[in-house]
């Protein structure tokens, strides 16, 4: 049997809203993701996430699903759809799609009847009212609970406007499963799953003690792995009841989850071979620029290396540009000044630290995946005036955390100045792209050979043929500030995390270096590829 294909694959994550707007509105929709995919086979990924493009109010982007099983407007159709699988399949690109199942909108019939049929009905049944609240937060921040007229309290783990499924109810179960098989039918390779881990709560509904903080609701540095709304054991046989449904297709169909969760055992059950496939590397993610550091999580994760995708950065997180070019010790929790661009961000060295992270991340074994824009180098929108901001996080956080938003911005193709080609003429985007993204668009970067793009372009090129092999930590480079590590005989990844230069071990030549080299020496916040050529 040989491997599946997402086992070692290069997935590029496109956030639709912004990533190419055909129809000019200031949104991104899927025909502009079409005419795109040339840059995409050329960038040579494998396979494509795409973040949710269903009907939806857009209070949080899309996570806000008022039907799963339809395109909205804004993005297009279900023909374009189908017009999008088609050309990718045709360019050996595969297509994943997201699905949110821990909730709806609070504009999916399901619960405008819920609300209608009032308390005790049935249709409430669906989801989670109670006639008094817990005291959980929601994830935005603020209370988990929002009251409605007649007096009930409805649970929304994330923003009120979405409301959390009843997963104990047989509708929600069998409308999953019907979703899924919708979009298995038209070709799909696979499904993020959304907030893959808090799907079923706690029976009884138990306060958390104590009572969760900031940092348990800024859901990408989670200090309580367990608590009662989370890793609940009914859903190990519901992606059983998932995988069976994939498998009833042809093909290798993949199920990643957004679980964000470091105990590796805990973890395992999710990825026990019959449920999900794989669980992104979050930690790995939220880790500062620091040998010990990376060479601890890397060396944690790889028993489960595979079935963890490495990522640099997503929707959910400052860009990593940014991220590494502030003060390490507030990587886990950039704080608000930093992310409002009062505190300095040196972007030179974060932008030197990112292309040497990404030699690093494209090196190791399993596969990665790639936020759009990342390959530009693209830093986070540091000024964005709070009147434009989207982020129901801003919202419901306010000072505590200024949101996602600064990592969503849409796409710079082309010209001098915005939209820079994200549409083809003059538009107010969704949110507004800064006045100095000219020199970061796919155009500028296109034939520039020490630009980012062209970095990310031959390092994919070159992993498809040089880094298979299994892989072993390098103890010849015996610096403490060095990651060391080959793959099979003839490759090696070295990244000099320090402040001072290292020799380089024994190669037959370089095949890809994040920085020039100055002979056998690698500087400080470099990663270089080596052929060892034994
Ligand atoms: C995780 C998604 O990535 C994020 O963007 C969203 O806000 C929450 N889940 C809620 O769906």
């Amino acid at each position: 049997m040989t491997d599946p294909w997402w086992r070692d694959a290069v997935v590029y994550q496109v956030y639709p809203r912004s990533f190419a707007d055909a129809n000019a509105d200031g949104e991104g929709d899927l025909r502009g993701i079409r005419a795109r995919l040339p840059y995409l086979k050329d960038l040579g990924v494998d396979a494509v996430w795409l973040s949710p493009f269903y009907p939806s109010p857009m209070a949080d982007s899309g996570y806000d699903v008022a039907d799963y099983r339809d395109v909205d407007p804004r993005y297009g159709t279900l023909a374009d759809f189908d017009d999008l699988l088609a050309a990718a399949t045709a360019a050996d690109i595969k297509v994943i799609v997201d699905i949110v199942p821990n909730h709806c909108s609070s504009a999916h019939p399901w619960f405008a009847e819920a609300l209608a049929a009032g308390p005790g009905s049935p249709e409430r049944e669906r989801f989670i009212f109670r006639d008094a609240p817990n005291n959980w937060q929601s994830q935005f921040g603020g209370p988990a609970w929002t009251q409605v007229a007649d007096g009930q309290w409805y649970l929304h783990l994330f923003d009120a406007a979405q409301p959390d499924w009843n997963w104990r109810h047989p509708d929600v179960v069998a409308l999953f499963e019907e979703t899924l098989r919708f979009w298995l039918d038209r070709g799909v390779a696979g499904f993020r799953i959304d907030v893959a881990d808090m799907l079923f709560k706690d029976e009884l509904l138990p306060d958390t003690t104590p009572p969760d903080g900031v940092a348990e609701q800024l859901e990408w540095t989670p200090a309580k792995e367990t608590p009662p709304y989370k890793h609940q054991k009914e859903l190990f046989p519901l992606y059983r009841t998932w995988r069976e449904i994939l498998e009833s297709y042809p093909g290798d169909r993949v199920m990643i989850g957004e679980i964000w969760l470091d105990d590796q055992e805990l973890k395992r059950e999710y990825l026990a071979g019959d449920g999900l496939d794989q669980a992104f590397n979050f930690t790995f993610m939220a880790t500062p620029w620091d040998a010990a550091d990376l060479r601890a999580v890397i060396g944690r994760s790889l028993p489960l290396a595979h079935a963890q995708p490495w990522a640099l950065g997503n929707h959910d997180v400052p860009r990593a540009v940014t991220r590494l070019g502030i003060d390490q010790a507030l990587v886990r929790n950039p704080t608000a000044e930093v992310l409002r661009g009062e505190v300095e961000v040196d972007r030179a060295l974060g932008t030197r630290r990112a292309r040497a992270a990404a030699l690093l991340l494209l090196a190791l074994p399993g596969s990665t995946y790639i936020y759009q824009g990342d390959e530009l180098g693209l830093p986070e929108h540091l000024t964005i005036p709070d009147e434009l901001r989207q982020d129901p996080m801003f919202i419901r956080m306010g000072g505590a955390f200024i949101g996602r938003d600064g990592c969503r911005v849409p796409m710079p193709w082309a010209g001098r100045r915005a939209p820079y080609g994200f549409a083809d003429r003059p538009v107010d985007t969704w949110l507004p792209q800064p006045p100095d993204w000219a020199e970061l668009t796919a155009e500028a970067q296109q034939a520039d050979p020490g630009s980012m793009l062209t970095l990310y372009r031959q390092a994919l090129r070159l992993r498809r043929d040089h880094i298979n092999g299994a892989f072993a930590w390098l103890d010849t480079v015996p610096d403490a500030d060095v990651l060391a590590f080959t793959r099979g005989e003839g490759f090696a990844c070295v990244l000099n995390v320090g402040e001072q230069p290292v020799t380089l071990p024994a190669h037959l030549r370089v095949l890809l270096a994040s920085e020039p080299l100055d002979g056998g020496v690698l500087p400080p916040d470099t990663a270089v590829w080596l052929d060892l050529a034994k």
